[in-house]
């Protein structure tokens, strides 16, 4: 039997379409095994200020379609104190929490795993909910499905006017430090040349393919940038280009955080949904300071200390695929 009687759920850091079906699935297990459930809002720094509420199982009706999250959500400075994070550990105490699902991208699990290391009695799990996927430890993060077909939807209208135009497009995407949503993206339009900062010196082969594709009379391009790029991101990358290539009419366009919103795909509703599920099982099973995530389509667990440090590979062999598609 476990001795888990209260489990509380968070989502910190940026929202991601899904985390309400993850929050939903949370709930209403840990209600299904007999557990009481307590919602935190604003993150950790919810958790720092008593921001709890108790949730029911119809609290969380209505929320598989929505996008953001019903619980709020924050990046907290707080949190990443000894201070901080003891003000949060006696008021989860307080509460008579006696362990914690948190929703959120790599500042919120490597939040979890210090929290952990400092104190060992109140069991944490992780869901990783970011749009960027780049989370070590887990194929896929809740949010970046529901990104990455928003983008593609951005990215063909204007693949629209630019062909209209004969204009070459730089389009910034989001994923912070990743590439993720910018490699995959880029292959679903169709892009002519991609950026991404896990490869170094693309603006050289960019120019390269500019070069013959105005030879060839190219009429227009689409190139993706990750907002992380070494070139600086698309205007940056733009200003340079313009300057070799005077011929080319060049726009840009920063999709920004219509990227964040959204109602979420089924695919991110039913993993989210599993993850939420795995995530409070694990709890009674007695697992702590792991990550609950997808390795090869199935639930996969991965302790924290191998989540959070090493960084999550790109395939370089799709950018050699996009080269080969983009004639
Ligand atoms: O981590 C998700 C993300 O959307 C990144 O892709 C982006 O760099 C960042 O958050 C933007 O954060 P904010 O909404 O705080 O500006």
């Amino acid at each position: 039997m476990s001795r888990i009687k209260r489990v509380a759920v968070l989502t910190s850091g940026g929202d991601a379409p899904g985390m309400n079906a993850a929050i939903r699935a949370v709930t209403r297990t840990a209600i299904y095994y007999g557990l009481e459930v307590v919602g935190i809002r604003h993150g950790y720094h919810g958790m720092i200020n008593n921001h709890f509420v108790g949730l029911k199982a119809h609290s969380v009706s209505d929320v598989l379609s929505k996008g953001g999250t019903i619980l709020k959500t924050a990046r907290s400075k707080e949190f990443m104190e000894p201070e901080g994070r003891k003000k949060a550990y006696e008021n989860l105490k307080a509460a008579e929490v006696d362990a914690v699902v948190v929703i959120g991208g790599d500042g919120t699990l490597t939040g979890a795993r210090v929290f952990c290391d400092e104190y060992y009695d109140i069991p944490f799990v992780g869901l990783p909910g970011t749009i960027d996927n780049d989370i070590n430890g887990t194929d896929y993060t809740i949010g970046y499905d529901t990104a990455l077909n928003t983008v593609v939807e951005a990215v063909d209208k204007i693949r629209d006017t630019a062909g209209s135009h004969n204009r070459l497009f730089f389009i910034e995407v989001m994923g912070r430090d990743a590439g993720f949503i910018a490699l995959e993206s880029g292959i679903a339009c169709g892009a002519e040349a991609i950026l991404i900062p896990e490869v170094h010196d693309q603006v050289h082969t960019l120019k390269d393919y500019l070069e013959k594709g105005f030879k060839r009379k190219k009429s227009s391009n689409i190139i993706i940038v990750a907002e992380g790029d070494e070139s600086g991101g698309a205007f940056a990358i733009a200003d340079a280009v313009k300057e070799d290539f005077a011929e080319y009419d060049v726009r840009v366009s920063i999709l920004g955080h219509i990227q964040r919103g959204g109602t979420p795909s089924a695919f991110d509703r039913v993993s989210a949904s599993r993850m939420g599920f795995a995530a409070v099982e694990a709890l009674l099973d007695d697992q702590k300071s792991i990550l609950v995530g997808f390795k090869n389509g199935e639930i996969d667990q991965v302790p924290f200390s191998k989540v959070i440090k090493l960084k999550k590979k790109v395939d370089p062999a799709k950018l050699e695929m996009v080269e080969i598609l983009s004639v």
